[in-house]
């Protein structure tokens, strides 16, 4: 084990967050958490803690809060690097709401950085997503290919805070990593943390369980008339907790100034595109139930077809996911049952 780190972790009670939170701990980091519980439970705290044995600190508050932030960071001394998780993420509200997702998404990056110069945190690993390449021409879709326009607000909130972190990198000592996730589900094979969205799952992978459980009614697949081979909407799903680790080592990367720049970008996908029909198939196959859905109109903001090509990461971070979409959708399963014992 490297030297013990203290490290901030905003929107560490979500779904990656809480994750990626366990992982730290269990490589003896001292994590903190700060969450405004928009989108979580603190139950998911005591989670962490039964997993870990470690509670992790926890301030509840939203980072837009720029008052509350600097009096954390006045507390909290010595912190010695950040990932930032912390953000609207569905797609469909964002379309909806756009400017609900322009303030909280863009505010709270802006005050976390104004902090982090003032205090001396030079450190940030940020969760992007794969929505910043909107419909790439090219798949796999590499780092290096063009930015199109995003179909989302929820999308263009990540292309910005891309280029807020680039030239905030280039202007001070502030190092960065952004992590583009492609689709992350499961849950953590402990059945004790996992997604647990407030209210209406707007994610595939929540919304087939909580279906399968009785929770609702019945899924609805969002166009089957779509450029791909059984007509549904393809996506690169990638286990949670490979998503976690590469934090881990995204984190160690920086607090050893192993980076090539002073900003970084790395995709986090397996490579393996599926259709929303497949994740189903692969759904029935390892719960042995059968799924009640029916094939509606497309949704606003997706777009047809999207899957990584994570050389980079591998051959810079030495990281791989490794879980099978059958793994994935059974921890989905799994956690779901547990959740429906409680
Ligand atoms: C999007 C982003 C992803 C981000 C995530 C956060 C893109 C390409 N991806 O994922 O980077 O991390 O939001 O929320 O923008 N579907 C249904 N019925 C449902 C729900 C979903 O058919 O009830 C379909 C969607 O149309 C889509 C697929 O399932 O084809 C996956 O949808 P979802 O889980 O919501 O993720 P994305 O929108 O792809």
């Amino acid at each position: 084990m490297n030297k013990k780190n203290k490290i901030l972790i905003t929107g560490g009670a979500g779904y990656i967050g809480s994750h990626t939170v366990v992982e730290l701990q269990q490589k003896g980091h001292e994590v903190i958490i700060i969450d405004d519980l928009s989108n979580s439970n603190s139950s998911v705290i005591d989670a962490i803690e039964k997993i870990t044995g470690i509670k992790p600190a926890f301030y509840n508050f939203n980072l837009c809060d720029k008052k509350e932030l600097s009096t954390f960071f006045s507390k909290e001394k010595n912190i010695d690097a950040v990932i930032h998780f912390a953000a609207h993420k569905a797609v469909g509200e964002s379309v909806n709401e756009p400017l609900k997702y322009y303030h909280n998404n863009l505010s709270s990056l802006i005050n976390l950085l104004e902090e982090m110069k003032e205090n001396n945190v030079k450190k940030i690993v940020f969760s992007s997503s794969c929505a910043v390449y909107g419909e790439p021409d090219r798949l796999p879709v590499n780092e290096n290919a063009p930015l199109k326009k995003a179909t989302s607000p929820y999308g263009n909130t990540k292309q910005i805070n891309e280029d807020i972190l680039s030239d905030t990198a280039k202007a001070s000592n502030i190092r960065a990593i952004s992590l583009r996730y492609f689709n992350p589900i499961g849950a953590h094979h402990s059945q004790l943390i996992g997604e647990l969205p407030n209210g209406i799952p707007n994610n595939l992978a929540p919304f087939i369980t909580q279906t399968a459980i009785g929770k609702r009614e019945q899924l609805m697949v969002n166009g089957n008339d779509y450029n791909t081979p059984d007509g549904t909407c393809i996506r690169d799903y990638i286990h949670v907790v490979d998503i976690a680790k590469a934090h881990i080592i995204a984190i160690q990367r920086l607090l050893e100034n192993k980076n090539k720049s002073s900003f970084e970008i790395f995709n986090l996908g397996t490579g393996r595109g599926n259709s929303v029909l497949e994740v189903i198939k692969s759904f029935e196959k390892v719960s042995g139930k059968k799924l009640n859905y029916k094939i509606v109109g497309r949704r606003v903001g997706d777009i047809e077809k999207i899957y990584a090509d994570s050389t980079l990461a591998s051959v810079e971070l030495n990281w791989k996911a490794d879980k099978t979409m059958d793994d994935m959708m059974l921890s989905a399963w799994e956690w779901e049952v547990k959740l429906a014992e409680k």
